[in-house]
């Protein structure tokens, strides 16, 4: 790739910023001080300091963020903070996040670059599996629970079953494999109940880092990334 574009991609600024920077002679490739912005580099094998500083290129980042509530899931909102607003790394690449937690939902938000991963997590076919920590209003009778594992109407479609356990009283977790609008919220609502409080504490493979502070993010470790890309 270009040198102007290898250090706008990490982070050194537009192609006319790092222009300068080269023509300030800041720049080295292998050691040699380069003045041609168009010069070909390899991101991988080439050594590239920006004030002897080497510059390591991160193509895709893979971050799990605990999602707080009145936070919407979307790169831009003119009204409410977004979930990309809390992430205060790679402001240079194009981050969004996989799928939508709704303002008042908290918990497990995965947030990348990656489009071919976010697509292939996403697609309805795959049936990756979510489960949610909730509460609702009143107790859900066996019923109701049977009713919600066998599947529910949802926009004239039967959801697919699911799985529901009892944590005390009114705290539930429900794992379901799909991802509808307000799916969680609809499903108990259809049972007469309501939804008061909602968590997302897994997603495929990944599991909510119960060290991670509301608000706070970290980046997946390789296995973790490896698990989702093997995600079945
Ligand atoms: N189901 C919901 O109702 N809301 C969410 O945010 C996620 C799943």
């Amino acid at each position: 790739m270009r040198l102007d574009k290898f250090l706008k991609d990490t982070g050194y600024g537009s192609r006319k910023e790092v222009k300068i920077l080269i023509k300030q002679k800041r720049v080295s490739v292998n050691d040699i001080i380069v003045n041609n912005e168009g010069l070909s580099v390899d991101e991988n094998n080439d050594v590239i300091k920006v004030d002897n500083e080497q510059v390591i290129y991160i193509k895709y980042v893979y971050i799990m963020l605990n999602k707080p509530q009145g936070v919407v899931s979307a790169t831009f909102d003119n009204v409410h903070t977004t979930v990309i607003d809390l992430i205060n790394d790679f402001k240079y690449l194009e981050l969004f996040p996989v799928g939508r937690l709704d303002i008042d939902t908290e918990g497990l938000l995965l947030i990348t670059n990656d489009g071919v991963l976010s697509h292939n997590l996403l697609s309805p076919k795959k049936h990756v599996d979510k489960t949610y920590f909730l509460e609702t209003d009143r107790e859900l009778t066996s019923e109701d629970m049977n009713t919600i594992e066998n599947g529910v109407l949802i926009d004239g479609q039967l959801t697919l079953p699911a799985k529901i356990e009892k944590v005390s009283n009114c705290s539930y977790h429900l794992t379901i494999h799909e991802g509808k609008f307000h799916q969680v919220k609809r499903m108990v609502a259809s049972t007469g109940k309501c939804v008061i409080y909602l968590k997302r504490i897994s997603f495929g493979p990944l599991n909510l880092d119960d060290t991670l502070k509301l608000g706070s993010y970290r980046l997946l470790t390789e296995e973790e990334i490896n698990l989702l890309k093997n995600n079945k």
